[in-house]
């Protein structure tokens, strides 16, 4: 039934647990499971009268810097899912990928060009505002997406 899974994964708890729900279902239908991470591109801010000409010359490289950082971060928590679950599950074929841009429009991309068969996604992330049952990548995903997704909440 499904020979391919995507599972979108940021590194925050619920999508951990949206990776275990990835897991179990690519175990009991022996699919081909694909963890994709987006790292966001951070911003260089533009203030309305002065332009970029107001950001210090230093900015663009600090925003440089941060950007390479975050990508570290992120791709660090993608090799150790990766390695948990191949430990765990050695029969499982199972890879990871990291992209860089906008996640959402990246995961429903990436779930058309690889044929994905379901989308995984956690309700919520790495943000932190609460009061919504859905972050703003989750959201989007499901409002453009054409492939069956699976949206798993996190236990209260
Ligand atoms: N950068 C990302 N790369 C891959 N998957 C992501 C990324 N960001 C979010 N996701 C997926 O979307 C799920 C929901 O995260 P989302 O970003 O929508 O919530 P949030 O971080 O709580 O809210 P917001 O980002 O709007 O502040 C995550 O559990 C994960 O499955
Ligand atoms: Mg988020």
């Amino acid at each position: 039934m499904y020979k391919k899974i995507l599972v979108a994964f940021d590194g925050s708890e619920p999508s951990r647990n949206a990776l275990d729900h990835a897991v179990s279902i690519a175990n009991k239908w022996k699919s081909e499971l694909r963890i994709l991470s987006v790292v966001p591109r951070v911003m260089m801010p533009v203030f309305p009268d002065e332009g970029f000409g107001a950001a210090p010359i230093t900015a663009a490289q600090d925003m440089s810097d941060y950007q390479e950082k975050m990508k570290n971060i992120y791709a660090k928590s993608l090799q150790e899912a990766e390695e948990d679950i191949k430990e765990a599950f050695p029969d499982l074929k199972v890879s990871t990928y990291l992209m860089e841009g906008r996640p959402s429009g990246i995961i429903v991309e990436e779930a058309e060009k690889e044929n994905a068969d379901l989308i995984v996604i956690g309700s919520r992330g790495l943000g932190g505002i609460t009061g919504w049952i859905l972050g703003s990548t989750s959201r989007r995903v499901v409002e453009s997406c054409t492939k069956p997704i699976l949206v798993v909440k996190n236990p209260q």
